[in-house]
Order: C-alpha cells, then sequence, then structure tokens
C-alpha cells in the first residue's frame, strides 16, 4: 500500500502523515482490496464488513461506531420505481461518517494526535464524532452561515468550532493555513477518506445480490460520495465481483454548477465558477479540487452531470419528506434529479439520501 502523487508521481508510504504531494498535487491511495465473499456475508452489518477492502493495517486503530449497511428501499417516486439508499441513517447524519470512519481510523494508525477539517457542516460532524471516539483533538472550520444544527452538533461533540465570516472558499484557506502545523484530516484532499466513502457502493452491489444497477444518482459538490463510489467500482471490476458500471449521474445545483458547466464544456479547464445562494448548502463548491477525477468517473460510466433549479430542490425536498424520509435540502438535489433525468423503464435506479434533515436551518415550520 503506497500513496502516489497524481501530478508528479512521487510515490510514499503510507505510515508518513501526509494529505498532499510535496509538490502541491492530490494524492491518490495505490492499494489492492479483497472481497471474501463467504466472510463478508457472515460479518456484522457495517461498513466494516469489508474488512480486506479497507487500507487500514491493523485492526486495533479501527474507530467505529458499527456504522453503515444502510437499508436499501424499493419506493415509488414521481410514478417511477426507485431503490432509496437510506445515507443519512448514520451516527452523525450523514454518509460522511463513511469517510470518517476510515479517515479518522488512519489518523490514529499514523499517531497524529490533533487534526484540523474543513466543511459545510456534515463532514465536520463527522470528522468531530470520530475524533470525539478516538481522543483525537480536531479543530473544524466552517462558514459563519452554517446551519446551526451542524454547528451545535460540531462543538457538541468536543471540537473547537472556528466560524469563518466570507465564502466556503474563504472558510478553508483558513483551514489550510491552521494545516501547516497540524494534519489536515480533508474530506476532499485527503485519499483515505474516498476510500471510507466508497463503501456506499460496495453495500449497494452486495444488497443487490452482487449485482450492478443500472443508474447511480448522487449531488455532487466536491464528489467524496461520486468519486467514492466510483473508486469502489473499479475496486469490484479488478476484482472480478461486478463486469459492469452503472451510470453515474452528478446532480448539481443550478446556483452553483462548475462540474456541470465543465462537464458542457467538454472538459475546457477554464470553467466559470460564478456562485449564488443555494439551499444546497452541502455541495455549494466552487472550486472542487477533484474536478478532473469526478469528470473522468463519469466519463468512464458513460454517465452526466446535470444541474437543478432551486425550486426544483425545494419541490423534491418537500415530496420525499412527505414520503416519510426526513431529509436536508442538498440530499433533495438527487431526488430532484431523478425527477428530472429521462431514464427508460425497467432500468434500475439508486438514489441516496445523504443527510439528515433535523439538523439543518433548510427546514421551516412554513
Ligand atoms: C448532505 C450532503 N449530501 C451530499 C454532499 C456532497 O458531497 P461532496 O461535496 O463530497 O460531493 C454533502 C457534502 O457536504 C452533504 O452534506
Ligand atoms: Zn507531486
Amino acid at each position: 500500500m503506497k500513496l502516489i502523487c497524481q501530478s508528479c508521481q512521487t510515490e510514499y508510504k503510507t505510515c508518513e502523515p501526509l494529505w498532499k504531494c510535496r509538490c502541491g498535487g492530490i494524492l491518490a491511495l495505490d492499494f489492492h482490496p479483497r472481497f471474501p465473499i463467504d466472510k463478508i456475508q457472515k460479518r456484522k452489518p457495517t461498513l466494516w464488513r469489508y474488512r480486506e477492502a479497507l487500507p487500514i493495517e491493523n485492526d486495533r486503530y479501527i474507530v467505529s461506531f458499527d456504522e453503515g449497511f444502510t437499508p436499501l428501499i424499493n419506493e415509488h417516486f414521481f410514478g417511477r420505481d426507485i431503490l432509496i439508499k437510506q445515507d443519512y441513517l448514520f451516527p452523525s447524519g450523514s454518509y460522511k461518517d463513511r469517510g470518517a470512519s476510515v479517515l479518522v481510523s488512519k489518523v490514529k494508525e499514523a499517531g497524529i494526535k490533533k487534526v484540523v477539517e474543513d466543511s459545510s457542516g456534515n463532514a465536520g460532524a463527522a470528522i468531530a464524532a470520530y475524533c470525539a471516539k478516538a481522543h483525537i483533538t480536531c479543530h473544524i472550520y466552517v462558514p459563519e452561515q452554517t446551519s446551526e444544527g451542524k454547528l451545535i452538533q460540531i462543538k457538541k461533540y468536543g471540537a473547537h468550532l472556528h466560524k469563518i465570516q466570507g465564502s466556503r472558499e474563504d472558510t478553508a484557506k483558513a483551514a489550510r493555513r491552521h494545516a501547516e502545523t497540524t494534519y489536515y484530516a480533508s474530506h476532499y484532499w485527503n485519499p483515505f477518506f474516498f476510500h471510507g466513502t466508497k463503501t456506499f457502493i460496495f453495500e449497494v452491489i452486495e444488497q443487490l445480490g452482487w449485482k450492478t444497477p443500472d443508474i447511480l444518482i448522487v449531488p455532487v459538490g466536491n464528489g467524496t460520495l461520486l468519486y467514492g463510489a466510483f473508486i469502489g467500482l473499479q475496486e469490484l471490476q479488478q476484482g472480478n465481483i461486478i463486469d459492469k458500471l452503472p451510470r453515474i449521474i452528478g446532480v448539481q445545483a443550478r446556483n452553483c454548477a462548475p462540474l456541470a458547466s465543465a462537464w458542457k464544456k467538454h472538459n475546457n479547464t477554464n470553467t466559470a465558477s460564478t456562485r449564488k445562494d443555494t439551499v444546497a448548502e452541502g455541495i455549494a463548491i466552487v472550486h472542487p479540487i477533484r474536478r478532473n477525477d469526478i469528470l473522468h468517473a463519469v466519463k468512464e460510466t458513460n454517465g452526466e452531470i446535470i444541474t437543478v433549479r432551486e425550486n426544483e430542490i425545494l419541490d423534491a425536498l418537500n415530496y420525499t419528506l412527505r414520503k416519510g424520509y426526513y431529509i436536508e435540502p442538498t440530499s433533495a438535489v438527487a431526488v430532484a434529479g431523478f425527477k428530472k433525468y429521462q431514464i427508460k423503464k425497467d432500468l434500475e435506479v439508486v438514489v441516496p439520501l445523504t443527510g439528515h434533515g433535523l439538523k439543518t436551518k433548510g427546514l421551516s415550520i412554513q
């Protein structure tokens, strides 16, 4: 197992406390997972059942609440069949716990005692929860306007909360300054986070009887779910567990859609990064650093990146709530994408619900 820079190809041992290459490039993890299906099926229903596919050397460093293996349920939305993966049912209330469990385990394995992270709320809450369990000090940077429920949660887990005036990018900058002296447990820079979020697709495929669905529709900002799923799919394909990939459809809020415009311009690097406010606070990312990885994943799966308007997100949100799924607006982006995207009859479509509604400011009594 080693880390490899995607820009200059320098290799590093995974015991080195790095989150990016010394040249500034993004690191990928070179790792060869195994999928002993008979063993996996006998284990507890948690994401750690894919133990041989998770890049932690020694079990004693695993930081886990027995999370994962969330229900995949058949539903009927907008007159069509849909498979809903209930990924808002995690200890901290979002699928980010997948990444946090693996990343914080790695942090513990490396003997690191203090970390810093920046987030629009959910990833920060997830890192704070797992650091609380592992007795690791953590500093979480968030934009000032983040939902109060998420701020309270981060604080109550015992993290040091830093509210930053300005944009999501200003928050990231402040965290990176702090990361000059403290390990950066970043959910979008750090490859170990993606090797946690990949368990989403392992579970879907196991729950479907080790079969690939036809289409996967996911919200995308920094791509931790979209690109994590792609890593997982590649691993399953290389392990001969599956022989085809689902089409990945990434959905962005039209008010902040740099990936959708890059997709339209056929990967032209000078994409517009304008930003208006959106109710989808979790995916309001102007400069996704793994942009090329995300576009590559979508292209390889014959997928697409589409956008939805604010009124479409709110309609999808209200529709989903009335179906009994208590989610936040960012999660409704995928449901709005499902409604909008033309799908041939009889195709199997999986849509994750990524974040719990109880901690969001996006819902009110009106
Ligand atoms: C509820 C929810 N869904 C989806 C996402 C999308 O994740 P990413 O920005 O990694 O693409 C986020 C990110 O914070 C989120 O909070
Ligand atoms: Zn490099």
